[in-house]
């Protein structure tokens, strides 16, 4: 039903952009046809080469083996700064807006290149070199993009932590890869709330043998603890350098790494999802150019947080490479009021803006007038990431915040891909509400059945594959090359599995059904069932747990938690409150649960495997349609979980 509305390609829209219909059909046959000769001519007319490379493409998804453009050298810090100098220097290159609706600053990119090369000067004096790894746990303050930046002229490695993240992620993230650096703030803001962020990172450190040194942001007027000869004032390091020291750009080769992120799996830890240099910068620096259609004039915001692949690749690198000026947003969309987003745009004259479907639905449900009270005027495109959107929230979206003259793109992708994979190109893609459309250049997706049988046609649904290699797709996890073979390419051999359902629809288009293993996405936020067990086991208080997603009008995905609890615990509301507890702290708040039901036992098999497949189901309402549970070892206790599950919603 949802696939016969279709919203055509504005006229203004159709005759300027970057991409028309007829150039999208020919460039994307050629990019197919020919992927070295179209990758090749994009990374020549897109970035600037120290040296060329020798080899366009060596890849293998047995290995797997993914190179592209090797032995071509280039700087990310130079194509994101140095090249423009000349013809934007005063151009703005961030326009920050604080967590305080019009504390603002902007930085051109003159200054920020300044910034980064201090800074890069820095690192070098602190004997951070090419390889090194840094964390950076920042607010989203132009100084995160300026650590990325300094990590990137001299070929260190970041691995960003979400400032929401706890101690412990903290801790685990930094000591998976062996950071020698770690960049922190005194505090965060976070609309009403300050954020201990130092202290925080003080705990984690507690415990984190490799790093050397801490420099601190100066975020707010805080005193907080500061450790000699680790910890220094970032201000102040930077003024005793004086601007002295070498912020010469390393020469990379395209496959150094660029970055590692981490993000949750099926299973075990986060895993650090590995990218490098020369093909990231070309995807993001392509997909950022074509998919917002991007002009000189452009005031770009994508409120995402560095914290997350996004913030990465739409508010630092990809924005900055095209010498675009990127609005990066430190507060919430509900700080002080739902108006905040739209008072914004008018005060920044944003005209492309990209956000998260469970911020859309949060705006929608507080009403249109804080929307219709704020000029919108010189807004021209919308887009929406992360996870599936539903109808309602983009038809809200494009009436009542683009006016129904902005087109939207939807856009698919992962930390994995790197870059947009899937999405309407504005000059180019009629849209449909909810569907992510058409894929992108170079990119081959596929849908295979349970059994990885290609399903060809239209009009069918299975899981998405993608059957070629992209330049921006993690080249490994981060020190477990099996975990990365084993995840993406052991399920259907020869395709990369993205771990997503989708449908493919009588126009071609895709439609991206969500998680079909056991990750959750909530409000956005990637979280691994396995991660959030073990979290709640963490609290002492539970034998054995079993996460399920649940519907969430606002997150799109709630986080339903089934508890055995210890002998001893009482079922009651204290027992649910330290539960919460420790997953805030074991994870982050981002990660609590929003229903916690106290079950005697778990589905599971005679042979000890917990069904979730019944646990999803009675999460999700279904009770009457559990399916066949006769090959449970205890058959009784599924009545007693619909019990538990009713008593809560009743
Ligand atoms: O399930 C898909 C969903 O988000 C997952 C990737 O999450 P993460 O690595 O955190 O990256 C999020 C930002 C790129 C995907 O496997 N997802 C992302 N974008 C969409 C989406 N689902 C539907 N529609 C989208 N546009």
């Amino acid at each position: 039903m949802e696939s016969r509305q279709v919203f055509p390609v504005p006229q203004a829209f159709g005759s300027r952009a970057h991409i028309t219909a007829e150039r999208y059909e020919a460039l994307y046959r050629e990019s197919v046809q020919d992927p070295e000769g179209f990758w090749s001519r994009q990374a020549k007319e897109l970035l600037s080469w120290k040296e060329p490379w020798s080899k366009v493409l060596t890849w293998d998804f047995k290995g797997p083996t993914i190179r592209w453009f090797e032995g071509g050298k280039i700087n990310v810090s130079e194509n994101c700064l140095d090249r423009h100098l000349e013809h934007r220097g005063s151009k703005p290159a961030i326009i920050w807006e604080g967590n305080e609706p019009g504390e603002t600053r902007t930085v051109s990119y003159r200054e920020l290149h300044e910034q980064v090369c201090a800074t890069a000067a820095l690192l070098r004096s602190l004997g951070v070199r090419k390889g090194d790894r840094v964390a950076i746990y920042l607010p989203m303050i132009p100084e995160a993009a300026v650590a990325m930046l300094a990590c990137a002229r001299i070929g260190a490695i970041h691995t960003v932590v979400f400032a929401g993240f706890s101690a412990e992620a903290l801790r685990d993230r930094i000591n998976d890869c062996g950071c020698a650096v770690l960049f922190t703030a005194n505090e965060g803001l976070r609309g009403p709330k300050a954020i201990p962020l130092k202290e925080t990172a003080d705990e984690a450190l507690a415990e984190c043998p490799s790093i050397r040194h801490v420099l601190v942001v100066r975020r707010t007027a805080a005193t907080v603890a500061m450790t000699p000869g680790r910890d220094l004032w970032y201000d102040e390091a930077l003024a005793a350098l004086g601007g002295a020291g070498d912020s010469r750009p390393e020469s990379v080769d395209a496959e150094d790494p660029l970055f590692i992120l981490y993000t949750s799996g099926s299973t075990g830890k986060p895993k650090g999802v590995l990218h490098t240099t020369g093909g990231y910068l070309l995807q993001v620096t392509m997909t950022h150019r074509y998919v917002f259609d991007l002009r000189e004039e452009d005031v770009y915001c994508c409120a995402a947080d560095v914290g997350w692949v996004t913030g990465h690749s739409y508010v630092v690198y990809g924005p900055l490479s095209n010498g675009a000026t990127t609005v990066m947003f430190e507060s919430v969309p509900t700080y002080p009021d739902a108006g905040r987003y739209w008072e914004m745009v008018e005060r920044h004259r944003i005209s492309i803006f990209y956000t998260a479907p469970t911020a859309i639905r949060a705006l929608a449900k507080e009403g249109d007038e804080f929307v219709t009270r704020h000029d919108r005027s010189s807004l021209r495109l919308l887009g929406t990431v992360g996870e599936p959107i539903n109808p309602d929230a983009w038809l809200w979206y494009h009436h009542v915040v683009g006016e129904a003259r902005c087109p939207i793109v939807d856009t698919w992708w992962q930390t994995e891909t790197g870059g947009v994979l899937i999405s309407p190109l504005p000059g180019a893609t009629p849209t449909k509400p909810g569907s992510a459309t058409k894929p992108l250049f170079g990119v081959q997706p596929v849908l295979v059945d349970d059994e990885g049988r290609e399903i060809s046609g239209n009009g069918v649904r299975g899981r998405l594959c993608i059957k070629f290699p992209w330049p921006g797709m993690m080249r490994t996890v981060y020190g477990d090359h099996e975990r990365f073979r084993q995840t993406y390419f052991s399920m259907y051999p020869g395709l990369y599995f993205t771990g997503d359902g989708c449908r493919r629809d009588e126009d071609g288009y895709y439609w991206i059904t969500g998680r079909v293993d056991d990750v959750l996405n909530v409000a956005g936020h990637r979280l691994g069932t396995a991660e959030l067990e073990s979290a709640i086991v963490r609290s002492g208080l539970v034998a054995e747990a079993a996460v399920v997603g649940i519907p969430h009008e606002i997150k799109g995905q709630g986080i339903g938690a089934f508890c055995v609890l210890r002998g001893d615990v009482a079922a009651d509301a204290s027992t649910t409150k330290g539960i919460v507890q420790a997953v805030r702290e074991v994870i982050s708040p981002i990660a609590a649960p929003d229903s916690i039901w106290f079950v005697s036992g778990l589905p599971k098999t005679r042979s000890g495997k917990v069904m979730r497949r019944i646990l999803r189901k009675v999460g999700e309402g279904e009770y009457d349609s559990v399916g066949d549970v006769t090959t449970l070892a205890d058959p009784s206790v599924v009545s007693e979980i619909i019990q538990a599950v009713r008593a809560s919603r009743a």
